[in-house]
This record gives structure tokens, sequence and C-alpha cells, in this order.
């Protein structure tokens, strides 16, 4: 339907985004099988477990591709190349890989000579100059109002039309705004090849976040959501859209105490108040003190689906307004010329 769909073999142009906490096996294998493309987030995985995973997936998508996520400015180069090196062994021929930010000349060529789509998301019209050089296949431009940690200070319209005059050719998704079919039919529309949403599957069911962050999520509106730097232990320096809540509406900084406690195969690890970790369903503690990243978007997010039930709606009302829009331009207002025949 679209270059992005054409380009990674999916039946809808919309791409599910890696998160950390949230975006495990579960949810990439449901979202991959429902025709978008599913991502799995490697955040901080180790190498080893983060190939397990990839494993894991394959397994369940019955061949549909699907991604994987890395984030270079939290893990480092070098890091990041290990996780690269450990998951490219397993992913199948059809899947891709995500990056947040640019990767580094070596991660990006790791990723082409294996033979995979690079989709670089990036927030400012020079990174995607920098990220085609490096050989993105796609560019997910990132609008200042998504969720979770922002490349850019643009809204994502301007971005959009910035780049597009640039690269009149790049295959190019929007990230920030996208919950509904309609809100993916107007990206389209104005000259997008697709779109990646995140915040849009916090609440699904097989999303790994925790229930109150689930819930909190579909109850939100936009202006629920802040932009902060608060939440910069772990990852500093990057502005980030979070959930108010205590923390934002403190005047002042308390103690960096560990707030709660978050298992990974059965290991706790503590988490410290304004750590970036997000709540996933084995944390326990001040879960409401926990960055819950959210964009704008929330306002048109609703009660936890199945993500197959939410992809089939979207679908539904991509293809709806589709239908609506090419409608509008076949049934063209009748010219003077025309009125004058009558
Ligand atoms: C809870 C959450 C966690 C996120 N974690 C990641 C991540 O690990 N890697 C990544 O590439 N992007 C991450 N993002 C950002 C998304 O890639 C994307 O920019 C954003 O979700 C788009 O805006 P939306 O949430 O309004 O759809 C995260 C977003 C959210 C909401």
């Amino acid at each position: 339907m679209t270059r992005l769909t054409a380009l990674l073999g999916l039946e809808l142009p919309l791409l599910q985004a890696g998160m950390g906490a949230v975006a495990g096996p579960a949810l990439c294998v449901e979202v991959s099988r429902a025709g978008a493309g599913g991502t799995l987030a490697l955040y901080k995985e180790p190498p080893a477990r983060a190939a397990r995973l990839v494993r894991e997936v394959a397994a369940g998508t019955g061949g549909r591709p699907f991604g994987v996520n890395v984030v270079p400015e939290v893990t480092g180069p070098d890091r990041c190349l290990e996780q690269l090196r450990a998951v490219l062994r397993e992913l199948p021929a059809n899947g891709f890989v995500t990056v947040f930010g640019l990767p580094a000349e070596d991660a990006a060529r790791a990723v082409r000579a294996a033979g995979h789509p690079l989709v670089v998301q990036v927030g400012a019209p020079a990174d995607a100059d920098t990220a085609l050089a490096r050989g993105a296949a796609v560019l997910v431009l990132q609008g200042i109002e998504a969720g979770g940690h922002l490349l850019g200070g643009q809204p994502v319209d301007s971005l959009l039309a910035a780049v597009r005059i640039r690269h009149p050719h790049a295959v190019l998704a929007v990230a920030g705004g996208i919950a509904t079919g309609e809100d993916l039919a107007d990206a389209v529309a104005r000259g997008a090849d697709g779109a990646m949403a995140g915040t849009l599957f916090v609440p699904a069911a097989e999303s790994a976040a925790h229930p109150e962050f689930k819930r909190r999520v579909v109850e939100a509106v936009a202006e629920d959501t802040v932009i902060t730097s608060l939440f910069e232990i772990g990852w500093p320096h990057r502005p980030h859209r979070v959930l108010r809540n205590s923390l934002t509406a403190a005047a002042e900084r308390t103690p960096a105490a560990f707030i709660a406690t978050t298992r990974v195969d059965g290991r706790p690890y503590p988490v410290p108040r304004y750590s970036a970790a997000a709540p996933g369903a084995t944390t326990t503690g001040r879960v409401e003190e926990m960055a819950m990243y959210c964009g704008r978007s929330c306002t048109r997010v609703t009660a936890p689906r199945p993500a197959a039930a939410t992809i089939a709606r979207i679908r539904q009302e991509y293809e709806n307004a589709r239908v609506l829009r090419a409608g509008a331009h076949t049934s063209a207002p009748p010219t003077p010329h025309r009125i004058q025949e009558k």
C-alpha cells in the first residue's frame, strides 16, 4: 500500500515502537501476526538474552516480518554493536532493525551487511541527512508530540515537511500523535509512507507494562503529559515526555533512594527514584513515582485490548479514511465551464 509496507513486507504501514519494559516478545509477536511491524525492544538486554528473545519471537510470528530495536545512546556504541552481532545471527531474513537516534557507522554497516533494512529514528532534518548517509532504508521522524525520549523539538508535521523537501524519494514514517487509522491516513496524505506508534500499544493485553501504567495511559489526555529531564538515572541528557506525577509536580528534588524493584529472569534489580526505567509487569514498589512515558496521542488511546484487535480497528479506520479521501478527490466541484454547459 505504501513504500514502507513494500519494503518491510507489512500489510499496514504501521510500526510498533520498540519500548523498554513494554515491548517484549508477546507484543512483538501479536503485532507482527496482525500485519503491522512488531518490534522487540532490546534496550539494556545483555546480548545472550537478547538473542534468546529474538529466537522466541521468530518462533511465534509464523514467518511474518518483525524488527529489533536498539538504543545506542543508552548502551554505548560498543555494547550496541555486541547486541546487534548477537541478534543478527538470529533475525530471520525478512527482519528489520530500528535504531533510536543515529547509529555509529560500524553498527549501521553490520545491519546492512546482514541484509536487513535499517530503520533510524531522528528528530531533526540534519540528523535525517546523516542517517541516510549511513544507509538508513527508512527514516522515522519523531515529533515533539511523541512519548518517551525526544530526539528533537519540532512538531511532527513541520519535521515531515522539512525532510520531505530535502529527500523527496526517502521512505519516511512519522512518530508522535498516531493512535487511530485516521491519524495514519492523515500522515500518509501529508507525504509520509507510514508511521510508528508507541503509546498506542502500552495498554495492549500483550504489553509488558505495569497494570498501573496501562491504566494511567488509558485515562490520560494530552495535557496530562509533560516534557521533563527528571528521569535521568541510566539515561541522562535527553528530555522525555511522561505522565505527570508527584515528582514532576514537586518544587524540589528528593533523594534518589530506591523506590521499587524490577525482576528480570527472576533476578531483582532495585530502581532508584528518578530512574529512566519504566514500570513493567514485574515491578513492585512505588510504581506511581516511576517514569511513565506517554505521548500526546494518549487522548485517543482506549482500554486495553489484544494488539490484534487494535490493529484490525486501525486497519479498518485507515481504509475508510483512504476511501473517503479518494472519493473527495474524484468528485471534484463543478468547474465554471461545466456550470456554463448546464
Ligand atoms: C513507554 C515508551 C517507551 C519507549 N521506549 C523506546 C525504546 O526503548 N526505544 C525506542 O526506539 N523508542 C522508544 N520510545 C519512543 C518511540 O520510539 C516513539 O518515538 C514514540 O512512542 C512515538 O510517540 P507515541 O508514543 O505518541 O506513539 C518509547 C516510547 C514510549 C511511549
